[in-house]
């Protein structure tokens, strides 16, 4: 078995891990290598892993239950891949280039928001495992941030300020800020918001970071406008650039990211000519970070 190797990519957040082959099953402890370099790095880069949907899925189920149904809204009839995939290509369901005014386009573009992924679950997402089948190399890079160096880098008022905030996330919201808003009435009832607190704890090192994501609507308790603009200046300072690690796709890349403590978005490509074909699975958490109304 060949040595695993962890090099960090930026001074806070991101780490290429070469020396696991994801087409056979892992050892222990090479999961608990993962684990412990996720908990270190928060992004992890493994190239050159040319794998199948199953393969990805094994891999995956190392790491806890499943986050099923991530394409929201979407019948199971639009779907072009097994749903617990999130189909994070530019492909429609016959995998052709989804046209400009394709309903799962408009959804994924919200993807070009900073966000965290199922933040507006109750039960949130762990791990987001992102497969690149076809990458581009003209834009498409996905940027990652480190909440737990954001949260760190704030100053001692404003971390006492924030320590019990609750804030209401919902696809609504960040749909809504795109100008997003065709929903069916069951999708709507589908995207009740949810309740996050914005500091969280991470379960194993103890090191505390901002819950931030496009998917807020408001902080409870709060005006919704002052809260909203609250929210802007956080996500301003925790998407400076000394928190971001920027990817740029080699093809079978494999890039897997603590939802926990980061916040990651795609961006802009030349969509409507060029594929893109990325596959994402995605575990939960342990569960919610605040009580539900
Ligand atoms: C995701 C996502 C970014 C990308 O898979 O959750 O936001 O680069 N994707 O496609
Ligand atoms: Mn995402």
């Amino acid at each position: 078995m060949a040595a695993i190797e962890v090099r960090p990519l930026t001074k806070h957040i991101g780490a290429r891990m070469t020396g696991v082959d994801l087409r056979e099953p892992l050892m222990p402890d090479q999961v608990a290598a993962v684990e412990r370099a996720m908990d270190a790095h928060a992004v992890l880069v493994l190239p050159g892993q040319d794998i199948t949907d199953e393969q990805q899925l094994a891999f995956t189920r190392n790491f806890g239950p499943l986050e099923e149904g991530a394409n929201s809204g979407a019948r199971d009839a639009e779907l072009r891949l097994p749903v617990v995939f999130a189909d994070v290509s530019n492909l429609d369901k016959e995998g052709r280039i989804a046209a400009r005014d394709n309903k799962k386009r408009m959804a994924a573009l919200g993807n070009r928001l900073w966000h965290s992924d199922a933040s507006f679950r109750a039960t949130p997402a762990r791990y987001s495992i992102l497969s690149g089948r076809v990458v581009t190399t003209d834009g498409g890079n996905t940027e990652f941030a480190d909440m737990r160096a954001a949260y760190d880098a704030l100053d001692d008022a404003t971390k006492a300020e924030i320590e019990d905030l609750v804030c209401e996330h919902s696809l609504i919201y960040s749909r809504g800020q795109l100008g997003f808003s065709d929903f069916l009435p069951d999708e709507r009832v589908a995207m009740t918001p949810v309740r996050q607190r914005l500091v969280r704890t991470h379960p194993v090192t103890g090191r505390k970071s901002l819950f931030l994501a496009a998917h807020i609507g408001t902080i409870v308790g709060w005006p919704q406008p002052e809260a909203m603009a609250f929210i802007r200046d956080l996500m301003e300072h925790a998407t400076q650039p000394q928190f971001v690690y920027v990817h740029r796709w080699a093809q079978h890349d494999l890039v897997m990211w603590d939802n926990r403590t980061t916040m990651h978005r795609v961006r802009r490509f030349d969509d409507l000519h060029v594929v893109r074909d990325m596959r994402r699975t995605t575990t939960r958490s342990e569960g919610p970070t605040a009580p539900q109304p």
